[in-house]
């Protein structure tokens, strides 16, 4: 099913929000190509969201630093996430777009399961820390970019 981004994945930082949507995006597009077994149009998607998702992960690291939230947990769900996430892309890239209804819904709940634990269990733990700031809070290495 797909996912969409309400008010209750608000973590309390308009940077972290907005790319959670991005990723719910992507995420959502990913499950549509799995279940139309889009063998072509995967592994582009897999790559952006690999991408974007490293991209997010160090921003989150660098507004956590700037908060002083105590990041090592949030730091070992990230690597755990990103080697989860590969296997999956491996997984699904060599079976070269051939795979059951049941794999399908399968690799989608993952993908759901998983961007929605990311934000849920791991990201909501530093809402107290983000709410003592604005919620636009930009710590000076994001601005740069
Ligand atoms: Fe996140």
């Amino acid at each position: 099913m797909a996912l969409a981004w309400t008010e209750h994945l608000s973590v309390g930082n308009a940077t972290i929000d907005s790319e959670h949507k991005s990723l719910i995006v992507m995420v959502n597009g990913i499950e549509t190509m799995i279940k139309a077994r889009d063998n072509f149009a995967l592994p582009q998607a897999f790559e952006q969201l690999e991408h974007y998702l490293c991209a997010h992960f160090v921003d989150e690291e660098n507004i956590a630093r700037a908060v002083n939230f105590p990041f090592a947990k949030n730091k070992q769900e990230h690597d755990y996430v990103l080697k989860e996430f590969q296997n999956m892309k491996a997984e699904l890239v060599a079976k070269d777009g051939i795979w059951s209804d049941g794999a399908a819904e399968h690799y989608s709940n993952f993908l759901s399961d998983w961007i929605t634990d990311h934000v849920l269990k791991e990201d909501m733990l530093m809402k107290p820390a983000l709410q003592n700031y604005p919620y636009d809070f930009k710590p000076d290495e994001l601005n740069k970019q």
